[in-house]
C-alpha cells in the first residue's frame, strides 16, 4: 500500500499489530465453531474479519506468516506427494460384525490378565481417512496418510486447509508428538457437494469417506480448501512424554492442546457393558454430523495395553465392531428407463417408500439391464434394499419366496423411450445407448447442463423452459438457443415480452463467458468443472484443445489417459465438430486472450522449493512455471534445481547428497532474466 506520494506507508507497525489481533480473533472463532460447535459470531462477521486480514496481508505481503488463518486456502498444486515414514507404524484394527466375537475379544483379555479389572473405552468409529499429524515444539510440521502403515503420503498442504487443525498446540506442548485421527467430510457437506456435482454432470462420490479420501488426494490444495473437510483425534503415535497413563487421560490432553476429540464415549468394564455401549452408540450415531461405520473398543489403561501386546498387524487391546448396512423390505412398483446426456439408458426402480438410515427411500438405481437379469428383478417383487449412511440406495436381492406369480419380468427396451430410435450396445460395453443426436431427452439434458449455473450460467433457462423449447422443436442442438428471437419465444407458455427479452439478454451475455465454462458446458464425458478450468488454462483456446493429441492432452494437469481419450473422442465426432463451428459463428468466446507462459527459459527443468523465502512460495512457484519449469514437492534423482531460502532443512541435505543444483532467489532471477 502506498500513500499519495508513492511512498510505502509508514504504518507497518500498526498493520502488524492489527494483523496479530485479527489472527488471534479468527483462531478463537475457529475454535468456537469447530471444536465447541458453538459459534459466537455470524458467518458474515467472521467473513469480515477474514477479509480485513486478507486485505492487510495483501497490502503488507512481508507480514504473511505460514501459520496465518489465510494460508488455509491452500498453496500451489503439487506434482506428486512425497512419502513420510511414520515414527510409529500406523496399525489397523481387527474388525468384526459379530457381537459374539466382541464378547470373545473381552474374555480373551480377561484370560490374559486374570485377577485384573479391565476398563475399556467405547468410541465411535469415524468413517473417514486415517491421518497422522506431527508437531514439533507445538508447531505442526507435517500430516501424512496411513499409506502402507510404515510410510504414507505427505498431505500437509491439504490438511492445513482444514480449519479444525491447529497450526500450534495450546498450552505446554511436548518436544515431539505424532497425533492420530480421522479426516472426514461432514454429512451435510457431502450432500451439498454431491448435489452440486450431480447438477454439473460430474461423477458422484459414493459416500463421505470416498469424498474425504478423494479430496485429500487432490494435488491442488486450493480445491481441498473448498471441500469443507473436518477432523477428529483419538490417540498418539509417537510421544516423548511419559506422563499419560490411560486413554482417557490422553483424550483430555488432546482437548487441552486444542485438538477436537469425540464428544461422546462410553466406559465399559465387562463384555455385557461393551455390548450395551455398542447399542447405545448405534441409537445416537445417525444424529452425529459425521458418518460412523462402527464402534472401537479399546483398553483404557496403558500398562494393560502393554501387557496384552500386538499381533503382527493389530493390537490385542482393541477391536472394531462394524454395524451392518441398514436394510429394508419394500415393493418394487415399476421400472423407468432414463436417458442421459450421452444417450446412456439407465433403469431406475420406483419403490413403495420406506424409511431407511434416516431418510425416506422411493427410488433405487438398477444400473443396467445386466444387473436386472442377474438378480432376476421383476416388477411387483418384494425386494431387499440396502443403504449404509449416505450411499445411494441399491436393490440387494429379490425375496423370491414372497412371489405371488403376478410379478412381471422386465426387459430393457430395444428402442429409446424418448425418441423411439433403436438403441445400440457397443461391443464390450454393458450399457445401452441411444445414438440419435436429436433425441429430445438427450438434447434436454445437454441443454440443461450447458445453461447450468456451474457452466454457461444462463439465467432463466431452467428445466421447465428447456422442456418447452425442445418439445416445440425450437432447439434440436444446443447452439440453436443463440438463434432464438422474440417471435420464436412468443410461442411458449407463460412467456411475456419482458421475460423473453431477459432471456435473450442472458443468452447473449453468455457468449462472453470464460473459456472453461464453455469447455465444461460442452458436456464431454469425465470433464468436470475443475478439469475444464485446468484444460482452459493449459490450452488457452478451444481450437488448441480440439487439436491436441491424446499425449498432448495428458500433459495438462490432472489429466490422465481416460480423460484425454474422452476429449479426443468427443472432438472426433462430426456432430460435435459441427456444434463447435456453429458456436464459433455465433461469436462465443473460444479463448485466445492472454498467454500464461512468458517464455521457455526453464523448459525441461524440474524444481523443488524449500526454506523461508522473501515472499510466499506461491509467488516463486508461479515465476518458475511462467518460464516453463515444472515443480515437484520432493527432491529426487529427477530434480534439477532446489530453490532454497533460509532455514532449509532435510531437502537441502538431500539435494546436496544427490548433487542437485541449489540456487537462491537471486540466482533464480538471473536464470530467467
Ligand atoms: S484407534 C491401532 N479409534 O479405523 C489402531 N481408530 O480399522 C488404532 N478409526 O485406521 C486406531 N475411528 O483410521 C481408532 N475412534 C477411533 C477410530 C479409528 C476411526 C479408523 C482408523 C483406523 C481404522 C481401524
Amino acid at each position: 500500500m502506498e500513500d499519495s506520494f508513492g511512498q510505502p506507508m509508514k504504518n507497518l507497525e500498526a498493520a502488524k499489530r492489527r494483523i496479530e489481533e485479527l489472527r488471534d480473533l479468527i483462531r478463537e472463532h475457529d475454535r468456537h465453531y469447530w471444536f465447541e460447535a458453538a459459534p459466537q459470531i455470524s458467518d458474515q462477521e467472521y467473513d469480515q474479519l477474514y477479509r480485513e486480514l486478507k486485505d492487510l496481508e495483501e497490502a503488507f505481503p512481508e507480514l504473511i506468516a505460514p501459520d496465518s488463518p489465510t494460508q488455509r486456502v491452500g498453496g500451489a498444486p503439487l506434482e506428486e506427494f512425497a512419502q513420510v515414514t511414520h515414527r510409529t507404524p500406523m496399525l489397523s484394527l481387527d474388525n468384526t460384525y459379530s457381537e459374539l466375537e466382541v464378547v470373545e475379544f473381552f474374555r480373551r483379555m480377561l484370560r490374559l490378565l486374570p485377577r485384573e479389572t479391565i476398563r475399556t473405552v467405547v468410541e465411535p468409529k469415524v468413517d473417514g481417512v486415517a491421518i497422522s499429524l506431527f508437531y514439533r515444539e507445538g508447531k505442526l510440521v507435517y500430516a501424512a496418510t496411513r499409506g502402507n502403515g510404515t510410510a504414507g503420503d505427505d498431505v500437509t498442504q491439504n490438511v492445513r486447509t482444514i480449519r479444525a487443525v491447529p497450526y500450534s498446540l495450546e498450552g505446554k506442548a511436548p518436544k515431539e508428538v505424532e497425533i492420530r485421527g480421522e479426516v472426514f467430510m461432514p454429512k451435510k457437506v457431502f450432500q451439498k457437494l454431491n448435489k452440486e456435482r450431480e447438477s454439473a454432470g460430474e461423477i458422484l462420490f459414493a459416500n463421505p469417506r470416498n469424498a474425504a479420501a478423494g479430496s485429500l488426494k487432490q494435488l491442488d490444495s486450493r480445491i481441498v480448501a473448498k471441500r469443507g473437510l473436518s477432523i477428529l483425534f483419538y490417540g498418539f503415535g509417537f510421544y516423548n512424554g511419559s506422563d499419560l497413563r490411560s486413554h482417557q487421560e490422553t483424550l483430555a490432553r488432546l482437548a487441552d492442546w486444542g485438538l477436537p476429540t469425540h464428544s461422546k464415549i462410553w466406559i465399559a468394564e465387562s463384555p455385557e457393558m461393551v455390548i450395551d455401549a455398542i447399542k447405545a452408540l448405534d441409537e445416537l450415531r445417525h444424529d452425529f454430523p459425521y458418518e460412523t461405520d462402527g464402534a472401537v473398543v479399546k483398553v483404557d489403561d496403558y500398562q494393560q495395553r502393554e501387557a496384552l501386546g500386538y499381533t503382527s498387524k493389530a493390537p490385542r487391546w482393541a477391536i472394531a465392531y462394524k454395524y451392518q448396512a441398514e436394510r429394508a423390505e419394500t415393493q418394487l412398483l415399476s421400472i423407468e428407463v432414463q436417458v442421459g446426456r450421452s444417450g446412456k439408458l439407465t433403469p431406475v426402480a420406483n419403490l413403495k417408500p420406506v424409511f431407511l438410515s434416516g431418510t425416506t427411500v422411493a427410488r433405487a438405481t438398477l444400473h443396467n439391464g445386466e444387473e436386472i437379469r442377474r438378480k432376476d428383478i421383476r416388477i411387483g417383487d418384494q425386494v431387499l434394499i440396502e443403504k449404509s449412511g449416505e450411499i445411494i440406495p441399491a436393490v440387494l436381492e429379490v425375496l423370491v419366496e414372497r412371489r405371488t406369480g403376478k410379478e412381471v419380468p422386465f426387459e430393457m427396451p430395444d428402442r429409446c423411450p424418448s425418441c423411439g430410435k433403436p438403441v445400440i450396445q457397443f461391443p464390450g460395453q454393458i450399457d445401452l445407448r441411444c445414438t440419435n443426436v436429436e433425441c429430445p431427452e438427450q438434447v434436454k439434458r445437454r441443454l440443461e447442463h450447458f445453461a447450468h449455473r456451474g457452466a454457461m450460467d444462463i439465467e432463466g433457462l431452467g428445466e421447465a423452459l428447456v422442456t418447452q423449447l425442445v418439445a416445440q422443436g425450437l432447439v434440436k442442438r444446443v447452439d440453436h438457443i443463440y438463434a432464438l428471437d422474440e417471435t420464436a419465444l412468443s410461442r411458449l407458455e407463460r412467456m411475456g415480452k419482458k421475460s423473453s427479452q431477459n432471456l435473450l439478454d442472458a443468452i447473449e451475455a453468455s457468449k462472453k463467458q470464460p473459456l472453461w465454462r464453455l469447455i465444461f458446458g460442452l458436456g464431454i464425458l469425465h470433464v468436470g468443472a475443475t478439469a475444464a478450468r485446468e484444460l482452459g488454462d493449459f490450452f488457452g483456446t478451444l481450437d488448441a484443445l480440439r487439436d491436441a493429441s491424446v499425449d498432448e492432452l495428458q500433459r495438462a494437469p490432472n489429466t490422465g489417459e481416460i480423460v484425454a481419450r474422452s476429449i479426443k473422442d468427443w472432438f472426433s465426432d462430426s456432430n460435435n465438430r459441427a456444434l463447435v463451428e456453429a458456436l464459433r459463428k455465433h461469436g462465443l468466446n473460444f479463448g485466445g486472450g492472454k498467454e500464461e507462459q512468458v517464455d521457455d527459459k526453464l523448459m525441461g527443468t524440474t524444481w523443488v522449493i524449500t526454506g523461508t523465502l522473501s515472499g510466499p512460495r506461491e509467488v516463486f512457484a508461479d515465476l518458475i512455471r511462467k518460464h516453463g519449469g515444472r515443480l515437484t514437492s520432493s527432491v529426487s534423482g529427477k530434480t534439477n534445481f532446489l530453490l532454497a531460502g533460509s532455514d532449509a532443512g532435510s531437502k537441502l541435505d538431500k539435494a546436496r547428497g544427490l548433487g542437485v543444483r541449489v540456487v537462491n532467489e537471486e540466482e533464480l532471477r538471473r536464470l530467467i532474466r
